[in-house]
């Protein structure tokens, strides 16, 4: 029920950006338990995920198991998506090659009505979001920044239902930014209370 509910979202979707770009894209859907009681939301599949068809594959796969370990949890005990569901790129003018850059405000703004109406079909009790761009999509509010909101319980009310939602720094930035460490793993610790509660 649930599945054939996202199916045909997703369809939606992908009619409506291919309208808006004009050419052809490949989305990539969310991935999990839609019966899932925690719903991680990234930002935007890369080359990987576009090649697997699924969120958080290759690198960032593994990074997500070991978050999902240091929080106690199955990947089968959770749905994880992303805001925008196409790559975003930019052309490396010295090799020609793609390579990912952050999606813009008018990308994230395309895809807002999915990621709530996606939110509506899975019903989960808490929601993680990861990064900015994931925190400003889910919340509707793009003046929130997560060196500030990241590690507390705020809430999301939504059209059927509110939802705990809990903000956390993108994985992806701690091997960025050594000095975020302790700020994170604090954060999972609150959060593993949380879900485990
Ligand atoms: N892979 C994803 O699917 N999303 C991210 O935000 C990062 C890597």
């Amino acid at each position: 029920m649930k599945a054939s509910e996202l199916k045909h979202l997703l369809d939606l979707c992908q009619q409506q950006v291919v309208d808006i770009r004009k050419q052809p894209t490949q989305l990539v859907s969310g991935f999990g338990n839609p019966d899932a009681n925690v719903l991680l939301v990234g930002e935007a599949p890369g080359a990987k995920e576009v090649e697997q068809g699924k969120p958080f594959v290759g690198q960032a796969g593994k990074n997500l198991d070991l978050f999902l370990e240091t929080l106690d949890l199955k990947r089968e005990a959770i749905y994880i998506t992303n805001v925008v569901k196409y790559r975003p790129y930019r052309i490396n003018p010295k090799t020609g090659r793609k390579c990912n850059r952050p999606p813009n405000k008018k990308e994230i703004e395309l895809f807002m009505p999915y990621l709530h109406n996606e939110i509506e079909v899975i019903e989960p009790k808490t929601i993680v979001t990861l990064g900015n761009v994931a925190l400003r999509a889910v919340s509707s509010r793009f003046h929130l920044n997560i060196g500030e909101e990241h590690g507390q319980l705020l809430t999301l009310s939504l059209t059927s239902r509110t939802y705990e939602l809990f903000p956390l720094y993108h994985p992806a930035s701690i091997i960025y930014n050594r000095s975020l460490y302790d700020a994170y793993y604090n954060d999972l610790k609150i959060l593993k209370q949380l879900i485990h509660q």
